[in-house]
């Protein structure tokens, strides 16, 4: 069984709109949708989950039966962004999923995936533990701890953008997350950052500069 969770539990402070991003207008549509229909049409994608924000669960709702016709299954989102994870595994498993089965994990608010970055990152599931699209930075990144004075300059061609989907199997995610101290958790944002600071090797897969993640208001022109 595969599954797809896309995580919807944040409010979209920065975009500063008075609903949660993911639910603003796109071509007709709230951006959560375009996002789910992309993983609903995919062949290989068996079941499609919404962890949102435990204030917006009844509109979620709401929103799945106008648009989606009831096909996703929502749920309560986290306190971080892992945690919203957290929960649509606990709800993968009670509908149905088992350890060793794949989940997808996508950014509500990337809306531009593609089904080929879903087939390749179902497909690289065959030898790999944990798979994220990304594509090389074009600009040159530095390191600071400050925020006004670089301390690092990597390589240009060694530095890539982390996209969404995250991919990986739902037994293996907790297992990584159990063996991370409470206080240590803060700090890891994503999957990726948890499987490899486990020490698991993490697969990149192609993705696209069009697979923004709407985050300013400028992003939504
Ligand atoms: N996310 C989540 N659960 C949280 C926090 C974030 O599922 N507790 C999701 C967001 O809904 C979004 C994705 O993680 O789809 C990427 O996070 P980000 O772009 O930072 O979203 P927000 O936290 O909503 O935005 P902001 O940081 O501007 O408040």
């Amino acid at each position: 069984m595969i599954t797809a969770g896309i995580v919807a539990g944040g409010t979209g402070s920065r975009m500063g709109a008075d609903i949660p991003k993911q639910f603003l207008e796109l071509r007709g549509k709230p951006v959560i949708i375009h996002t789910a229909e992309v993983f609903l049409k995919h062949s290989k994608v068996d079941k499609v989950i919404i962890g949102v924000h435990p204030e917006w669960t009844g509109y979620m709702q709401e929103l799945n039966e106008k648009y989606l016709n009831s096909a996703a299954v929502i749920t309560s989102g986290g306190a971080d962004r892992n945690d919203t994870i957290v929960n649509i595994i606990e709800c993968a498993k009670r509908n149905g999923a088992s350890d060793n089965d794949i989940m997808l994990t996508h950014d509500a608010v990337r809306p531009f995936v593609t089904e080929r970055m879903i087939s390749d990152s179902i497909a690289a599931m065959d030898d790999c533990i944990i798979c994220t699209t990304a594509i090389p930075a074009t600009d040159t990144i530095v390191v600071s701890e400050d925020g006004e004075t670089a301390v690092d300059f990597p390589l240009r061609r060694t530095m890539f953008c982390v996209q969404t989907p995250q991919t990986f199997r739902i037994g293996k995610f907790m297992e990584m997350l159990s063996k991370i101290p409470l206080e240590e958790r803060a700090n890891i944002t994503d999957a990726c950052s948890l499987f490899h600071r486990n020490g698991i090797k993490v697969r990149l897969i192609k993705g696209d500069s069009a697979n923004i993640k709407l985050t300013y208001p400028s992003d939504m022109k």
